[in-house]
């Protein structure tokens, strides 16, 4: 009698433990970042010539991403169990995309923004993988792709723990939002083999794919550009990066995410102008 009281207590104690904690808070918060600063899809969603988001092919894959050392093919990353990561566990999930192993222990390439997705929180990563999840499962099987340029055996030391950044302090929050949403990937200037130089963050000049076709020239963010963001209100910048229309009139090609960062809430975008802000000036 004792003996099964304790053992149903246990019981109970398990299931409480097996219970994701925050499991609608999560679904929420993946949601929200997928649709809109982290904007995944716009390089795991087939677009059309138009360069738009296919209607009902969210992260079905197959887009190619195309430059001198690399052609790189977006996999499908729906739960589709066969062409898919639908058979992947959510830790399987969790590691690629924060230190760029599959499940085989091969290393993902680029573009995949590994090094930035290092710094994403454990909560937010969880709610990431938990929104990946309930994205409606797509049959696309993609093709591989083929790099000219050797891939690291890995992206650095075992992430370990990361914790949540406080919207406490605006500038730390709006880095934080930067690095999840790789926008100094694009936004800085390369120099040998690829590599970032950050000591010219935020300068722009890179030249990257326009999807179907055309390459396009990064912008430099920084105070260096006379004509650039650092020049612009906030309002100014809130409407360019949602519709995508600069305040001369002119149009950003879609290689800028404005689809998917139209979804980001003003005071994300109050914290991320924060840091846009303290960007160093940057000639180029
Ligand atoms: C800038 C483009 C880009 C962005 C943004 C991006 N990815 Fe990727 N991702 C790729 C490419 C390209 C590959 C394949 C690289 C290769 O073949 O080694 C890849 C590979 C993957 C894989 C491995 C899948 C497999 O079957 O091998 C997963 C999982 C993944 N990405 C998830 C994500 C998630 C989740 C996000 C958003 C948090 C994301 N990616 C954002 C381009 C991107
Ligand atoms: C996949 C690469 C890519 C990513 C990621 C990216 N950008 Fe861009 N961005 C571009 C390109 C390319 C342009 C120039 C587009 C054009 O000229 O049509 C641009 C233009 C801009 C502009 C217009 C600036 C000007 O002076 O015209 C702003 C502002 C901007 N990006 C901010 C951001 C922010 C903030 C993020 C992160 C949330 C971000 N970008 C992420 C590629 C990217």
């Amino acid at each position: 009698m004792r003996v099964g009281v304790l053992a149903g207590l246990a019981a109970i104690v398990v299931m409480a433990l097996a219970m994701p904690v925050r499991a609608e808070g999560d679904l929420e918060r993946g949601n929200y970042l997928l649709n809109s600063i982290v904007a995944c899809g716009n390089c795991h969603t087939p677009k059309g010539p138009d360069g738009k988001a296919i209607a009902g092919q969210a992260l079905a894959g197959g887009t190619v991403i195309e430059v001198p050392v690399f052609r790189a093919v977006a996999p499908n990353i729906t739960p589709d169990k066969e062409t898919g990561i639908g058979a992947w566990t959510d830790a399987q999930i969790a590691l690629a995309i924060r230190e760029g192993k599959r499940p085989d222990g091969s290393i993902i390439g680029p573009p995949m923004p590994v090094e930035f997705y290092r710094s994403m929180s454990d909560n937010d990563l969880r709610a990431i993988v938990a929104a990946l999840r309930k994205v409606p499962p797509v049959v696309n099987k993609v093709g591989k792709s083929t790099y000219k340029i050797p891939l690291p055996p890995a992206y650095g030391p075992p992430v370990g723990r990361v914790a949540d950044v406080g919207r406490g302090n605006p500038v730390a929050y709006g880095g934080y939002l930067a690095d999840i949403g790789h926008c100094m990937e694009c936004h800085t200037p390369v120099i040998d083999k690829g590599r970032l130089d950050m000591t010219r963050v935020g300068g722009g000049g890179r030249e990257l794919p326009v999807f179907p076709a055309g390459t396009v020239i990064s912008a430099n963010l920084t105070p260096g550009n006379p004509a650039g963001f650092a020049h612009w209100t906030n309002a100014q910048f809130k409407e360019t990066m949602r519709t995508g229309i600069r305040p001369d009139g002119r149009a950003l090609v879609r290689t800028m995410a404005f689809d998917w960062y139209k979804n980001i809430k003003d005071g994300d975008m109050n914290a991320l102008i924060a840091y846009l802000r303290t960007l160093k000036p940057v000639k180029n």
